[in-house]
């Protein structure tokens, strides 16, 4: 920080990497005997927690005397990282490549290119030791070009070094050497290492919890010294097949394991109750304190480490549609108004008024498909009428046809509001209720049938 004549600014961009806050999940964490308060490491420039490795890989291979003015930074990265050394490329006035297999996101390859990188593409289905994979791409870039550097975060020790020397220092001076409990996703292992060697060193009491997707081999690596295979798995950026030498398990207690539907549903959670926007991630770790704070007593304080923002993320965690045709939707962490949106059919709502013929009902349900018409009053619901009731009055008596509609209707469905959880509207559903109707605004805007909902959770297999 610089002040000028009483005008206080950063001079460079990198100054503003590190010193996050720490903020109290209080509406996921409810319930819970101790507070967890989250390292919400998406206020770092480049809106993770890899700025900080970004920046002191590159100053580590400075005072090495490996990166030179006009020097080149390499690296095969897709995620945070590339970003963080891309941001400190320009900052420091380097060169940037990256090299990165063909499947990532063309989001990720602009993303790099805005900060004037260059993006190598390999092949995805080649060994790492292919000459063609985007490893030996990035091997042989930092080899033949003069001045360029491979920075390595997997066995870097500039990168666990980097949180020893800042994050973990913060965190102790924000919880007044209160902290009893740090949980971290694991990667490259660097957060967890660096964090949990400074916490320790200042109070070996603490525990330091590593949070493991399950398909990743750590958990089980931590506790048998094993290998095991490895299966895929949807949360990105944690869990590996191999051991990262940048992973010291000697400073981690032990390992919890979750799911990917139980951590992606909490980075939803957290977004929608806290107003916490993270990526998948984050919501493993917060997952993984929630099960370990159920343990910690009252007296504990559990820091949570969440990597990055959930702009990264908008195809897929935060994206209702990628979730449910992977099956990870959980209607707790999404809404009546998305559930509406969801529809494949979109349209307005169609219904009657009281006072209307039956007839005008009957061609309304042919017409449109539909199974309930829900009976207006001005903007009021007064009734419903059922496809299956007005066929049967119709047949039995075909002048009821000119009667009015509430003279054969049925009680109301039950109203939502769009803001409501959508497993609100299931339990409706489930209480034998054929379909509700949701409110936003004041007016009814649409109707939610068991058919809906159960499309919505199958996906397209309903
Ligand atoms: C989104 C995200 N979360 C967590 C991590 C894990 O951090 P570390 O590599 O320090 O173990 C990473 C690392 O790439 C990441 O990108």
């Amino acid at each position: 920080m610089s002040t000028l004549d009483g005008v206080t600014y950063y001079k460079s961009i990198l100054d503003t990497v590190g010193n996050t806050p720490l903020v109290q999940l209080k509406e996921t964490g409810k319930g819970l005997p101790c507070p967890v308060l989250a390292k919400v490491e998406f206020f770092n420039p480049g809106g993770s927690v890899k700025d900080r490795i970004g920046l002191a890989m590159v100053e580590d291979m400075e005072r090495q005397g490996r990166l030179k003015p006009g020097g080149t930074i390499v690296e095969c990265t897709s995620g945070n990282t590339g970003l963080g050394l891309a941001m400190v490329a320009v900052a420091r006035g380097y060169r940037a490549a990256f090299c990165m297999p063909d499947k990532v996101s063309s989001e990720k390859v602009y993303l790099l290119k805005a900060f004037g990188a260059e993006v190598f593409l390999s092949p995805t289905a080649v060994e790492p030791t292919h000459p063609d994979s985007y490893y030996s791409v990035a091997k042989r870039i930092a080899a033949e070009r003069p001045g360029a550097v491979l920075m390595d975060q997997y066995n870097n020790p500039a990168n666990p070094a980097a949180h020893y020397a800042t994050t973990g220092p913060e965190i102790w001076k924000q919880t007044a050497g209160k902290i009893t409990h740090f949980v971290a996703g694991m990667g490259t292992g660097g957060t967890i290492t660096g964090i949990g060697r400074y916490l320790k060193d200042q109070n070996p009491k603490i525990q330091v919890i590593g949070a493991d997707p399950v398909g990743s081999i750590l958990k089980h690596y931590k506790e048998t010294g094993e290998m095991s295979e490895a299966h895929t798995y949807k949360i990105e950026g944690v869990g590996e097949d191999f051991i990262p030498k940048a992973l010291d398990f000697s400073v981690v207690d032990r390992v919890i394991q979750c799911n990917d539907h139980d951590g992606l549903n909490m980075a939803r959670r957290l977004a929608r109750e806290d107003a916490v926007f993270v990526g998948g991630s984050a919501g493993m770790a917060t997952w993984c304190a929630f099960q370990a704070a159920k343990d910690a007593g009252p007296d504990a304080l559990v820091v949570v480490l969440l990597p990055d923002t959930g702009e990264r993320y908008l195809t897929k965690v935060h994206n209702d549609e990628w979730m449910r045709d992977n099956h990870l939707l959980d209607p707790s962490a999404t809404s009546a108004a998305s559930l509406l949106g969801s529809k494949p059919r979109l349209r307005k709502l169609i219904s009657v008024n009281a006072g209307e013929p039956l007839k005008r009902a009957l061609a309304l349900i042919e017409q449109h498909d539909v199974s309930q018409l829900p009976v207006f009053s001005g903007a009021d619901v007064v009734g419903t009428l059922d496809e299956g009731e007005v066929l049967r009055t119709a047949l039995s008596d075909p002048k009821a046809l000119e009667k009015p509609v509430d003279s054969i209707m049925g009680a109301p469905l039950p109203v939502v509001a769009a803001n409501e959880p959508a497993d609100a509207v299931a339990k409706l559903l489930a209480m034998r209720n054929p379909a509700v109707l949701v409110k936003d605004n004041g007016a009814i805007t649409g109707i939610l049938t068991r058919f809906d909902m159960l499309q919505f959770i199958a996906g397209g297999e309903a």
